[in-house]
């Protein structure tokens, strides 16, 4: 493939950062922007700051192949990776999109654009409507990404398929050469179509998760195991195996946005998306119902010191974003319990998160950076992620409630489980 190419990635979130890597793994010169020159300072000097498997290695052994820069550079591709969060009427913001785009066009009115930011149905059409207006001949192609983020890199070496949607068969077919690259599995397609793959990969996901935490739920009540039950449930070739770990509800930034992006576009539509607003209904319920199940045990949460165990939305990420431990912390701060938090990597971003949803600052007393200390003299103890520390936890005191929100304990027989 030509390698000549100049490409740039803007954005270097984990969108951005591993579609680099990967095509630096590919053997392409990359250029990477972000407008924010604290990042580029670090990636220049070789500093990772996502926590993400295989990133700083492949950084390092790519070095040579990726040229970090504090202005937009000429080139012939533009991969557009920068965020695109929740507008307050549930639609997302494109305006960085857009941004993006003019700077583009200063510099180049033939590159290649290709979004692969999530945006509403719609979004890319406009995109190339508003190219064409200021009369640049640039390409606009979007191609969203599927990666999961404590699995990122391997995702975009090996993703399960590239979907590119657009009109201009040229660019698409130098793109599918492109990413032929990391696999034959290449579907083309127009623009609203391949926006809507994005929407309803991550509908489908969360509503999985849903479904299964309700019959978990219901679980509890009848006396079946749902370990058991997921077991065999996603034998069925037509369910299939993954997303089926009941537990204390999802999280993360994509689930919830994207639900709320698409039911928005639903609505503008007419259409009332029943389904995926009681995924997100029952999302909101489940979350709490590890406190719930503390509530019944301890009868009052008031005064009770509790150890929350895993800030992160889920295990090999930093990321904090919507995780349900923002949701508990909150509801047992309002029960006046005693927090003692830990999480081996996302402290910061919880804290960060907790101040921007709840605009309450918690104690940095309540962090600690062992998880030892953590759930010493405690009286109950909520697990909320499933990171390796946490699930091979022994504890000696049998007096301690355990919820494990996660089914993951391997040494505590005698946790409160979800499902079981
Ligand atoms: C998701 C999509 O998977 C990815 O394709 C998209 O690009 C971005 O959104 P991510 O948010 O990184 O990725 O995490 P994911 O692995 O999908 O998990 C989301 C949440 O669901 C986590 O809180 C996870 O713990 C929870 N989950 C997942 C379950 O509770 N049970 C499961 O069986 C699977």
């Amino acid at each position: 493939m030509n390698s000549n190419f100049k490409i740039c990635v803007i954005g270097m979130g984990y969108v951005g950062m591993s579609l680099s890597l990967a095509l630096a793994e590919k053997d392409y010169n990359v250029t990477c922007f972000d407008v924010n020159k604290e990042k580029i300072v670090k990636l220049k000097k070789g500093s990772m700051y996502i926590y993400e498997e295989g990133f700083e290695k492949s950084l390092k052994k790519n070095h040579n192949k990726l040229t970090f820069v504090e202005e937009l550079p000429k080139s012939d591709f533009y991969f557009i990776c920068v965020n695109t969060p929740s507008l307050k009427n549930g639609k997302c913001d494109t305006s960085r999109i857009k941004d993006c785009i003019n700077n583009i066009i200063n510099i180049s009115k033939t590159a290649t654009i290709i979004i692969k930011s999530t945006c509403e149905i719609g979004t890319c059409r406009k995109m190339q409507k508003m190219v064409n207006k200021l009369n640049a001949n640039n390409t606009v192609i979007f191609s969203p990404e599927f990666l999961a983020q404590g699995s990122a890199y391997e995702n975009s070496i090996n993703p399960d398929r590239i979907v590119l949607g657009g009109e201009n068969q040229k660019a698409l077919s130098i793109l599918q050469k492109i990413f032929s690259a990391f696999t034959q599995n290449i579907y083309a397609m127009d623009w609203e179509s391949a926006e809507t793959v994005k929407y309803a990969s991550n509908a489908l996901l969360a509503t999985k998760v849903s479904a299964i935490n309700e019959i978990a739920n219901l679980c509890e009540k009848t006396g079946a195991n749902i370990l058991e039950v997921s077991k065999a449930v996603g034998e069925d070739k037509r369910i299939g195996k993954s997303f089926l770990k009941a537990g204390c509800g999802f999280g993360g930034s994509c689930f919830e946005k994207d639900l709320k992006a698409l039911m928005s576009i639903a609505e503008i539509h007419n259409i009332d998306m029943k389904v995926f607003n009681a995924t997100l209904q029952a999302n909101n319920h489940q979350r709490l119902t590890v406190v719930e199940k503390l509530k019944r045990r301890l009868k009052s949460l008031c005064g009770k010191t509790i150890a929350v165990l895993g800030l992160a939305f889920k295990k090999g990420t930093n990321d904090a974003r919507e995780s349900v431990a923002l949701y508990v912390v909150n509801e047992l701060i309002n029960n006046r319990a005693n927090l003692k938090l830990y999480d081996p990597q996302a402290c910061e971003s919880f804290k960060y998160e907790f101040k921007t949803k709840f605009d309450k600052t918690i104690n940095e007393n309540c962090f600690y950076p062992k998880i030892q200390d953590a759930i010493k003299n405690i009286d109950a103890c909520i697990v909320l992620t499933d990171w390796d520390e946490i699930v091979n936890l022994k504890l000696k005191d049998k007096n301690v409630i355990i919820i494990d929100g996660r089914n993951c304990l391997k040494y505590i027989e005698n946790s409160i489980k979800v499902g079981m």
